[in-house]
């Protein structure tokens, strides 16, 4: 059984066949899904589909897309649903210096405040960083204490700095781009992960993987990511499917 450890079963895009599509996830060998919140409505949204499915925990917080929506009634509001039982992370949060759709000193300084909140509420962070390697790393490891930890969600930067992320305790997670003809880097990163470090994920909606590109992306086709990644490291999809599962489960503290 895989788990998709990223996707946002919240979104319009699913509205006419989620329900559906969430049962019938188990018989297609996908035991659980974490849908991470992407703003204020969709963190509301994904606590209530946690509650209502047995196999979706959910992640509060906010992208640093929307970081210029967020006040401190925000982390107020994040804060009380983060202690509810089926909420196993907050994210996702981090920078985005690639659509800056908020100004970059407003998306630090919610990242911050964000990652401050995993700390206090004693939770791991689901980050997302495009554009922005270096400095994305630089605050996470600014913000160690050697409890905090995390994935780096759909990992895209170098070998060298997910190094790095290992040596800080942080898991890093692959999504479609792995399967991708021209992704050089993915793949590379795909071959040097620790194996109990690694995770997979579809980041649905988005990002869906080869032979799919194009179509909307949906938590069953985390078995094309995990195949191709099975592929790199000369394993069964079994044996990958067997470590990204318990990495999650170590990762969110699932049971
Ligand atoms: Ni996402």
């Amino acid at each position: 059984m895989l788990i998709d450890s990223h996707a946002h079963l919240d979104e319009d895009r699913f509205d006419k066949d989620r329900d559906k599509l969430i049962k019938s996830l188990n018989e297609n060998g996908i035991s659980m899904v974490i849908n991470p919140g992407a703003d204020l409505p969709s963190s509301i949204k994904s606590v209530k589909l946690s509650e209502q499915y047995d196999n979706i925990y959910a992640a509060v917080g906010v992208h640093p897309h929307s970081a210029d929506e967020m006040d401190e009634g925000t982390i107020e509001v994040l804060k009380a649903f983060g202690n509810r039982e089926k909420v196993v992370a907050i994210g996702e949060i981090g920078l985005d210096f690639y659509y800056d759709n908020s100004p970059r000193d407003i998306q630090r300084k919610w990242f911050k405040r964000q990652m401050e909140l995993a700390k206090e509420l004693n939770l791991p962070i689901i980050v997302h960083s495009r554009e922005a390697d270096q400095e994305t790393f630089d605050m996470i490891k600014a913000q160690s204490d050697g409890n905090l930890t995390g994935v780096i969600h759909c990992y895209s930067g170098s070998v060298e700095l997910m190094k790095e992320y290992i040596k800080l305790g942080y898991y890093i997670s692959l999504g479609g781009p792995v399967t991708f003809k021209n992704a050089k880097t993915p793949k590379e990163v795909a071959k040097a992960v620790p194996l109990d470090r690694l995770l997979v994920e579809t980041d649905s909606p988005y990002l869906t993987p080869e032979p799919y590109r194009g179509k909307r992306n949906e938590p069953l086709y985390v078995r094309h990511v995990a195949a191709m990644i099975a592929e790199l490291r000369e394993m069964t999809i079994e044996e990958i499917a067997r470590a990204t599962s318990e990495n999650t489960k170590r990762l969110f503290n699932l049971r």
